[in-house]
């Protein structure tokens, strides 16, 4: 299996376009490495893709990352596409692939759903792209127009929330209801784990990423009032859905226990300290032994 990192950063990339933060500020100045937006692509034999949520950085990622450029007068290595939930960035940039293209979309029935409300989305030419639904906890072979990608997916609830846009008067923001799913990738034996939006470590997902070769998990904020700390903006990291890396309850300690080949942060908001590699935080990271997701990091499994 082989894994690119498209995107390492959460919504609003790094630096984000309206944001004075010095994170931001630095990414600008050179001094930290930018960011686009939350994304993976997976391939089981290095020449067809699936990605991994599709951002609003879609177009510069695909151009960032040769794998993914055409190989033909109209051709794309791109088969798949898959969906964590129904947030801007990661939904965005399906409506980079509406140029005649044919791929399979899954997503749960949630996020499905979702998509068939917003008219806009009818520009993926429906006898081009077929959207399928997985429900979480069922395994399934994934599979491009033309054939198997040689892939196997199981969704799995994630506590979480609906998309922002979705939100009502007090929306959840820890249900495990569909709207936020984590994919448990394989082939052969081999097992990515990707959960790029978790609000609570539940037993049911840490069982889960136990034994995985690679996990990918949310590491939108260190502490949950990153966001206000730095004047930025009102909201908390568990507000967004997001729980924090740092602290008693955080996803470090959470998962301190957790047994996988490589444990890696990603959708990383421009405000966390672990985007600058000389902050105390990314140290304490490594010293955990966690990795920083960065844009085009390459594993193979
Ligand atoms: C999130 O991860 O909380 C969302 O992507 C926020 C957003 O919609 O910008
Ligand atoms: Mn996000
Ligand atoms: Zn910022």
């Amino acid at each position: 299996m082989r894994i690119i990192v498209l995107g390492a950063a959460a919504g609003g990339g790094f630096p984000q376009w309206n944001c004075g933060c010095p994170g931001c500020r630095r990414a600008r100045a050179g001094e930290a490495r930018p960011c686009t937006q939350s994304s993976l692509a997976v391939s089981a034999d290095g020449e067809r893709w699936v990605l991994l949520n599709a951002s609003p950085d879609l177009r510069q990622q695909i151009q960032a990352t040769p794998a993914l450029h055409p190989r033909g007068l109209r051709h794309s290595p791109i088969g798949a596409v898959v969906l964590t939930n129904a947030d801007v960035d990661h939904v965005a940039g399906l409506l980079d692939l509406r140029e005649g293209h044919a791929f399979t979309l899954y997503a749960s029935p949630d996020v499905l759903g979702v998509l068939a409300g917003n008219s806009l989305f009818g520009v993926l030419n429906p006898d081009l792209v077929s959207r399928r639904p997985l429900a979480p906890g069922a395994m399934a072979d994934l599979a491009f127009p033309d054939g198997p990608a040689g892939l196997s997916l199981e969704m799995f609830s994630v506590p979480g929330k609906v998309a922002l846009y979705l939100e009502g008067e007090a929306p959840v923001l820890d249900a495990e209801a569909g709207h936020t799913v984590g994919l448990d990738l394989r082939q052969g034996g081999r097992r990515l784990l990707y959960v790029p939006g978790c609000a609570r470590l539940t037993d049911g997902l840490l069982n889960r990423l136990h034994g995985a070769d690679v996990v990918f998990f949310d590491g939108t904020v260190w502490t949950d009032t990153e966001m206000r700390d730095a004047g930025v903006g009102g909201k908390t990291g568990r507000r967004m859905g997001h729980l924090p890396i740092g602290g008693p309850d955080g996803s470090l300690a959470g998962l301190a226990g957790l047994r996988a080949g490589r444990r890696i942060y990603i959708h990383i908001n421009n405000t966390n300290p672990i985007l600058l590699d000389d902050s105390r935080e990314r140290a304490a990271l490594a010293a955990a032994g966690w990795e920083v997701a960065a844009d085009g990091l390459e594993i193979t499994l």
